[in-house]
């Protein structure tokens, strides 16, 4: 079916330039991006989109991390859009990443991992009104 998923590329990937490296790895899988911003998250903001990591150990480092610098968050629109991405990104971990994927060739540790992707259509639905208005999605 065609779906929708939120992408997140992370500051260590936007530090590297890497903006248009991921975006064509999406483009060149058929996900389409029908809706892009560029933004610069503040603890708040980074600490309710995690909102549910919230006990683990990782989340004020990973607050920190998303905090650091610039991100584009976009909205993916594909067939099966929400696995494929998944596919494309590789494992949260680096150290675990598939050769080829976008987090073996860009992450350097699991915290800068340069992308984050929704993992399921639960997930997708409330992290794209969490960035996005109905009306800055543009479907084509
Ligand atoms: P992301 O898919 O954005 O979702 C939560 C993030 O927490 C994850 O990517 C990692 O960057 C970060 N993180 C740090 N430590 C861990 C961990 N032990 N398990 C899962 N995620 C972690």
């Amino acid at each position: 079916a065609i779906e929708r998923t939120l992408s997140i590329i992370k500051p260590d990937a936007v530090a590297k330039n890497a903006i248009g490296e991921i975006i064509a790895r999406f483009e060149k899988a058929g996900l389409r991006v029908v809706a892009a911003k560029m933004l610069k998250l503040d603890d708040d903001k980074a600490g309710g989109f995690y909102a549910e990591h919230k006990e683990r150990p990782f989340f004020k480092d990973l607050v920190g991390f998303m905090t650091s610098g610039p991100v584009v968050v976009q909205v993916l629109e594909g067939e099966d859009a929400i696995a494929k991405n998944r596919d494309l990104m590789g494992a949260t971990n680096p150290k675990e990443a598939a050769p080829g994927t976008i987090r073996a060739d860009f992450a350097e540790t699991i915290d800068a991992n340069a992308v984050h992707g929704s993992d399921s259509a639960e997930s997708a639905a409330r992290e794209i009104a969490y960035f996005f208005q109905d009306s800055e999605i543009c479907p084509r």
